[in-house]
Order: structure tokens, then sequence, then C-alpha cells
């Protein structure tokens, strides 16, 4: 149904989708990663097509098919990921960071897989903290001249809205999505919080599709030329 609406409420958007986790590698055979099905993403990807975007998804390791219209472009590192969203970037007018980016990288992956040598002994790992992706798109001239919407997500184990609303300014976004948890990871429904600078949305539990267009409907009566 939703796609004979007309005029269709993202026509003439370029949106970029980030979605899924990121894998950070620590030698050939493992790695860092955080808990994300990417399900949200795609489901957003999803939705905005249906909403007459041209929609690019740039996604983390994650077992899900790409939406039928949808471009999909594969990353794993959050270095990688960082650096095909900021080319894209360039060229989009929304923005939406449902990505879960790992925190942390080993400093250095090894070239061979760490064998245990029998002692017992266990590997010391370091990390570096890995850039923060939305913010750096955020803070870029398309960004602040409006020329880029950037949304950002958020997942809390607690304290959801007051986190969700000092995220949003930390990262400088108009729009952050609070997951409202816990056990969102990897299930089919989710209720989510959307944070603006005039307060508070919550959309209730419901399936990740049907939040996803209603967070696209959100997005769009948000756009600078739906401004009257
Ligand atoms: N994000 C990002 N790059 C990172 C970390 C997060 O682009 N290195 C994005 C996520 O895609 C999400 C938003 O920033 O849209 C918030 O991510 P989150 O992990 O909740 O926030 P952090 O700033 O990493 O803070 P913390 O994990 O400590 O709560
Ligand atoms: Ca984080």
């Amino acid at each position: 149904l939703v796609r004979f609406f007309s005029p269709k409420p993202l026509a003439g958007q370029q949106v970029l989708v980030s979605a899924g986790p990121t894998f950070e590698a620590i030698d050939p055979v493992r790695g860092l990663t955080n808990l994300s099905s990417g399900k949200m993403g795609f489901a957003i990807a999803r939705a905005a097509h249906e909403a007459g975007a041209q929609v690019t998804l740039v996604a983390g390791p994650v077992s899900l098919p790409t939406p039928r219209g949808v471009g999909r472009i594969n990353v794993k590192s959050a270095l990688n990921m960082q650096k095909t969203l900021n080319v894209l970037s360039q060229s989009a007018s929304v923005f939406v960071s449902a990505a879960a980016v790992a925190d942390w990288r080993p400093v250095q992956a090894a070239e061979q897989k760490i064998k245990k040598d029998g002692s017992g002994e266990v590997p010391t790992l370091s990390f570096v903290e890995n850039p923060d992706i939305l913010a750096g798109i955020a803070a870029s001239a398309r960004a602040q001249n409006g020329a880029l919407y950037c949304v950002g997500f958020a997942a809390e184990s607690q304290d959801l809205l007051a986190l969700a609303q000092s995220k949003r300014v930390r990262k400088g976004v108009p729009l952050l999505v609070g997951n409202i948890g816990p056990d969102t990871f990897g299930q089919d429904d989710n209720a989510l919080l959307l944070v603006d600078e005039h307060g508070v949305t919550e959309l209730p539990r419901a399936d990740k599709l049907v939040l996803a267009r209603q967070l696209v409907a959100e997005i769009a009566r948000r756009l600078p030329e739906h401004k009257a």
C-alpha cells in the first residue's frame, strides 16, 4: 500500500544508511564485534526506498538479504565503514547511522593466527578507540549547512532518555533515535524514542519494518524543504 502513496515523502532524496556491526580483526580467524543483527538498518533502507528515495546501504557483516531496489556496499571494520560513508555522504541528503560501530579496535591485527604455546599464558591485547563516524559526518560542511540531514541511534542499557538527549548534542545531529530495550538485538520488533530539539516522540513497540516506515515519515517531516 505504502508504495502507492503520492507524492512519496522522500522522492528526490539520496538516503545513506549504515547497518549491522563492525568487525575488528585480532588475527586472521578472530575479532572483536558488537551484537547487531542489522535488521533495523535494513528495514530503514527498505522503508526509505518505498518512500521514493534512492538508497545506499553500507552494511557490516550480517546475514540479511538486500532490500529490493537498494544499493548495498559491504564493509568489515569501522575504518572501512568510515572511509565508505565519508565518500558517500558527500552526495547524500539524509544519513541514518544505524550501525553498531565497535568503539575500539586492536592496535594491530596479528598477521598469523595467534597460537596457544601450551604454557597456559594468555595473550595481551591492546586497543585504540575507533573514530566516531557519525560525529565526523555531522560536523562536515554539508551537514552544517543543511544539505545533509543526519540521524543517529543509541542503544543504552539504562537511563535512555537522558543519555539519548545528551548523545544527540554530543554527536551534533538534529535527530537521535533511542532503542528502547532490553533485548532488541536480533528481535523482529522494537520500540523507539525520537529525540530532537523540540522534545521526545515515542514510537511504541511494533515490527521493525512498521517502525522503520514510521521513522522514515518522521525524518521526511523534518527535512528542511518540508518546513514551511
Ligand atoms: N557511531 C559512529 N561511530 C562510532 C561509534 C558510534 O558513527 N565509532 C554512531 C552509531 O552508528 C550511532 C551513534 O553513533 O548512530 C551512537 O552510537 P553509540 O554506540 O550509542 O554511542 P557512542 O558515542 O559510541 O557512546 P557509548 O557507546 O559509549 O554509549
Ligand atoms: Ca558505542
